[in-house]
């Protein structure tokens, strides 16, 4: 099982839109895939297991109601924040990638099918907000679970995507430590922006960080161009980075284009689920080929 992993500590860089991409195409391809959220916002989960019941019109209308039915004389916030916290809290039935965190035991009983041939999902759930805490006060492998849980799964999957949130935390290094055998790749998506050379350094650096104490690790990534517009600064930007690190840029760029992106997530789809007509549609098509001939090259 190769493990993908997408990664970086910068907000908003196309990271879950990619995953979802990846997984949908690869799994078409006929690959057995495995997708691990490790976002407590849980949007991967959301999209593949079709669980968009936080933003349905009931939904919304119940947290009114419920708000109002509530309401104190003087609301201080507290109580949105309360109702609201009731309403996004976990969706999903049974075990999450949470559970399976503190007890890899249980990823065989946390993964779930999919409407999709050939991809089934660790789900998150908000319970991964404390999940870190609880990480970091137990002292039992605390940084290498998800690599124990991943091995008894291994033989049933050709490849596992990992979705990260963009805090670099003790969920985020379980991921980075269980790409640890050669073929695994971290992915970094690059949105290129006032911030992006910022957010590339400082996730490298992390990355660093976290090889240099292990004595394991088979330290091997790529940097994704997300959400690219044709401007010049971006342009420089790209090349700079293509230099600086050669053989180690996906050829294919994805470039910016809300609509079709927009469209796919309000009819609540896969960007790639569709007809694929757009460019940005034919990108990740095109991504997903470079992917799947490093993978399988014959
Ligand atoms: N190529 C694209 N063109 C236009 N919009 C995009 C593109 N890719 C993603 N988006 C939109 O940009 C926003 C951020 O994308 P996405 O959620 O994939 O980023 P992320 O890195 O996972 O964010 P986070 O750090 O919050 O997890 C989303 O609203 C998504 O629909
Ligand atoms: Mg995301």
């Amino acid at each position: 099982m190769r493990i993908l992993n997408i990664v970086t500590q910068k907000g908003g860089t196309g990271k879950s839109e990619t995953v979802k991409n990846l997984a949908f195409g690869l799994a078409k391809k006929g690959l057995k895939t495995l997708v691990v959220d490790l976002d407590p916002q849980a949007n991967t989960s959301s999209t593949i297991l079709k669980l968009h019941e936080s933003i349905s019109k009931e939904t919304l209308d119940e947290m009114i109601q419920t708000f109002i039915n509530d309401k104190p004389d003087n609301p201080t916030g507290l109580e949105g924040i309360d109702i609201l916290h009731r309403f996004m809290k976990k969706k999903i039935d049974g075990y999450d990638v949470s559970d399976v965190l503190l007890q890899p035991t249980l990823i065989n009983e946390a993964i779930q099918h999919t409407k999709y041939i050939n991809l089934d999902i660790l789900p998150a759930s908000s319970n991964l907000i404390e999940t870190d805490m609880k990480l970091k006060t137990s002292c039992m492998k605390s940084d290498t679970r998800l690599d124990i849980a991943l091995q008894k799964v291994e033989d049933k999957y050709d490849v596992c995507i990992i979705d990260n949130s963009p805090i670099i935390n003790g969920v985020t290094i379980n991921g980075v430590t269980a790409c640890k055998n050669e073929g695994d790749l971290i992915i970094i998506p690059i949105k290129i922006d006032a911030g992006s050379l910022e957010g590339v350094d400082i996730t490298l650096q992390q990355m660093l960080e976290i090889l240099s104490y292990s004595d394991f690790l088979e330290f091997d990534f790529k940097l994704l161009f997300t959400m690219r517009n044709r401007t010049v600064v971006e342009a420089d930007v790209e090349k700079t980075l293509r230099t600086l690190f050669p053989d180690r840029c996906f050829n294919t760029p994805i470039r910016y284009q809300s609509k079709p992106v927009v469209t796919a997530s309000n009819e609540r789809k896969i960007l790639l689920e569709g007809r694929c007509k757009s460019g940005v549609a034919q990108d990740y098509k095109q991504l997903v080929d470079e992917i799947f001939e490093s993978i399988n090259p014959n």
